[in-house]
């Protein structure tokens, strides 16, 4: 399967040629990243094909599904941020450029139609932002049935609409910043009889096909590099801020085969970790400490999290050591109970009575109840499903029981705050342990995507002593599925 990619030449690979200039990436056009058949890293256009059949298969007769893309979005004046389409879009298509409508359509026998509302191409403004794929390119590539230039988009998805029995489209308001088209879904959700469609579509994509595991255990594989490469950094260049670590981070993401970080990290030294989502990342980092990460990075859509923590200076002290036991502990225990029998609810639970049972056993906590640890000390959830989105399709019930092809977080954490009901020596220390998790039809099948990822205390302090020797980390990788 690699040998087309080692034989790439960078001193005389010819520039690929593609008629329809270069939009999104694809295979003609940057062939050391997507491979041949598939639409985007690891997604082939035949999946793609089979979402919206699924889709259509969940849809009566006579029925259209729309869903609108996303606009780039400006932080001030000019200066925009990075481009993030609606993840339900990018489900069913693969397209990662702005100002689109998609529409599945299933007549009176079931036959389904694909229609894409694209922006033509515009040779003044691509000439500043760079080429779009265009209708050519939603035709050709993306395999739509239907092509319509955007400035017609209003008209078509009202006739679209006009003429269905049924209506799926969602009512939350479009982020279409162009061309009308914003204001006409907004009227066409309004209508009477119309349904939303993500509820539908999460269902689809809660359960991951084998491409997306093998995406999402690339994503696991590189961002548990990167944060190898960070910890063994540590061993001879201490990073002394918060915000080089992060930084570092997004970097080694990419280093490690991942198309950027999946979302801004958490990087606290010591009490800074008590903060749940502490994203300033902008202390220093005591040489005491613990450094806490909260991290991953994002390859081909899909997203790695993890946390972890490790002593600054290389050895845990023996207050941390109790905490980070117990956490660790509360997970490896957890990742056990991801099968079909539980809910993430009852794995919750299970997380509960096992944080609980740990702390009791440490000197000073023997009175710690059970509201405690769920309230104060442990303050969040054991976990959540992941995928396009960090959390993904958040309206799957946490009380559903799993189903083999889930992939979720399992992220048990102890926050111990600077207050004296608690025993000095553990105020201020926060940890959590977070590994991404297949589901898997029985404890046999289990798969933790991101076991490779060091962990244990000894692993982590042998990490610390003696940099990384593990083949891969710290080496540019180019293409990792
Ligand atoms: N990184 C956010 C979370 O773990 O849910
Ligand atoms: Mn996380
Ligand atoms: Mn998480």
């Amino acid at each position: 399967m690699s040998v087309w990619r080692r034989s790439l030449s960078f001193a005389t690979r010819p520039r690929p040629q593609f008629p329809y200039g270069t939009g999104q990436p694809i295979h003609e056009t940057r062939p050391h990243s997507i491979n041949p058949g598939d639409i985007t890293p690891g997604i082939s256009a035949e999946e793609y094909y089979q979402r919206r059949v699924r889709l259509a298969h969940k849809l009566p007769p006579s029925s259209v599904a729309i869903v609108s893309g996303s606009s780039v979005q400006f932080a001030s004046g000019s200066v925009f941020h990075p481009f993030q389409q609606n993840t339900d879009l990018f489900y069913l298509s693969g397209w990662n450029e702005p100002d689109t409508v998609i529409a599945v359509e299933v007549d009176a026998n079931h036959e389904m139609t694909f229609h894409m509302v694209v922006p033509p191409k515009n040779p003044h403004k691509d000439k500043w932002e760079g080429d779009k794929s265009g209708l050519e390119g939603a035709y050709d590539v993306f395999n739509a049935d239907i092509v319509v230039d955007s400035h017609q988009g209003k008209r078509h998805l009202t006739e679209l609409v006009d003429k269905a029995q049924h209506v799926f489209i969602d009512s939350t308001k479009p982020q279409l910043a162009s061309l009308g088209l914003s204001s006409a879904l907004n009227q066409l959700s309004g209508r009477s009889g119309a349904k939303p469609v993500a509820p539908i579509i999460a269902k689809l994509r809660a359960i991951k096909s084998a491409s997306e595991q093998r995406v999402m255990a690339a994503a696991a594989k590189a961002s548990s590099r990167a944060i190898h490469h960070a910890i063994a950094t540590s061993t001879n260049t201490p990073f002394r801020q918060e915000k080089t670590l992060a930084r570092f981070l997004d970097y080694s993401f990419v280093l490690h085969g991942c198309d950027g970080p999946a979302y801004i990290p958490v990087v606290a030294s010591g009490a800074n970790a008590l903060t749940i989502h502490y994203t300033r990342n902008d202390d220093v980092i005591y040489d005491d400490e613990l450094v806490f990460i909260d991290a991953g990075g994002k390859l081909g859509g899909y997203c790695a999290d993890i946390s972890r923590a490790w002593p600054h200076r290389g050895k845990f002290s023996e207050p941390q050591k109790d905490l980070y036991s117990v956490v660790l502990e509360c997970n490896k225990q957890c990742i056990d109970h991801c099968v079909p029998s539980n809910s993430l609810h009852d794995i919750h639970e299970v997380s509960v009575s096992l944080l609980l049972k740990g702390l009791q056993q440490l000197p000073g906590f023997s009175h710690v109840s059970r509201t405690e640890v769920a309230r104060s000390l442990y303050p969040h959830y054991i976990g959540h499903h992941l995928g396009i989105d960090l959390h993904d399709v958040p309206s799957v019930s946490r009380f559903d029981p799993l189903q083999p092809g889930n992939v979720v977080t399992i992220e048990p954490g102890l926050y111990i705050p600077k207050d004296d009901k608690w025993p000095k020596h553990y105020q201020g220390i926060g940890i959590r342990v977070e590994d991404d998790v297949v589901v898997g039809s029985s404890s046999a099948t289990i798969t933790n995507l991101t076991a490779g990822c060091v962990k244990e205390i000894a692993d982590i302090e042998a990490l610390i002593a003696n940099g990384v020797t593990t083949p891969g980390v710290g080496e540019e990788q180019l293409n990792l599925l």
